[in-house]
């Protein structure tokens, strides 16, 4: 039988690493003593986060997901520094909220390319370095990858996409021992695109940030809006190495948004 990799520090890519939640699982990967290849499309926020990390197992990339050089290009620079890749986190993602009326084939093709073809790229030009040393996937999908949501059409056609990319592959990988798996958050406001999003809402409701949060808040089962902690925790518990007969899995990381109900007809 095909034994599943040994315990030890990780060589790990992670895309779109220069911010939010991929800067924040970085960051606890260097803490479990890690080499971390950080790739983001934006050199500018690339440097900070190099500076913010402050090791020398950091190695900065960048890399445009939606390239098919760019993508192999970057595995190769990992390869060269690491010697082998074990653990891909794919986080690198775009949004666009708009309704279906105002979205162009060029915005259609960004969000598509970016969120879905680009975790696409990045597995397959990984996977032959991931098969070798039984390594671990973690997509970052969303609530949208479970829930059609209005306004955001391109994303959860995309973030669906992720789930079912997510479960094919890991079907597929199994027999190599690599397990992959699919991190689905709901809101966290305090990253680039949850700003995004925030700042939309503000607009959009006339209402301040304190009161978004308090009514996004209210609608979550366990009451409190989700934080970049707890995605990180999510995408740690699959890269732990008692996480090994895990994979396929989407995991829902919303507070109960999308398992719970209250009883029909019962007073809250
Ligand atoms: N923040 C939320 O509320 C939330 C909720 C659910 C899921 N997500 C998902 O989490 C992931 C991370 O988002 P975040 O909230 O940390 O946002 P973020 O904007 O802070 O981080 C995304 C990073 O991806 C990079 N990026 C964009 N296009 C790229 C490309 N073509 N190639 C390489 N890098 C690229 C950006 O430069 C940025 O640094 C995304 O996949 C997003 O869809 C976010």
């Amino acid at each position: 039988m095909t034994q599943s990799k040994k315990a030890g520090p990780r060589c790990a890519l992670v895309t779109g690493g220069a911010s939010g939640f991929g800067l924040a699982i970085a960051r606890a990967l260097l803490d479990q003593g890690a080499r971390v290849a950080i790739g983001d499309i934006h050199a500018g926020r690339l440097q900070e986060a190099v500076k913010t990390l402050d090791s020398d197992r950091v190695l900065p990339l960048k890399l445009d997901v939606t390239s098919i050089d760019s993508v192999q290009t970057a595995v190769a620079a990992c390869r060269s520094r690491f010697g082998i890749i074990d653990t891909l986190v794919n986080s690198a993602g775009v949004i666009q909220i708009a309704p279906i009326a105002e979205i162009s084939e060029q915005d259609w093709d960004r969000v598509i390319d970016v969120d879905l073809k680009g975790v696409f790229l990045c597995c397959q030009a990984a996977a032959p370095l991931l098969c070798a040393s039984g390594g671990r996937i973690v997509n970052i999908g969303s609530d949208a990858s479970k829930l059609g949501c209005g306004m955001i059409v391109s994303y959860c056609a995309a973030k669906f996409g992720v789930v079912g990319l997510t479960k094919a592959l890991a079907a597929e990988l199994a027999p190599h021992q690599v397990t992959v798996n699919c991190v689905c958050p709901v809101g966290v406001s305090s990253t680039g695109m949850g700003q995004d999003v925030l700042s939309w809402k503000i607009r959009k409701a006339g209402a301040s940030p304190q009161e978004i949060l308090a009514a996004t808040a209210a609608g979550i089962p366990l009451q409190r809006n989700a934080t970049t902690e707890d995605v990180v925790n999510a995408v740690m518990f699959f890269l732990a190495d008692s996480s090994s007969f895990l994979t396929g899995v989407a995991l829902d990381v919303d507070g109960g948004l999308l398992s719970t109900m209250p009883l029909p007809g019962a007073a809250k």
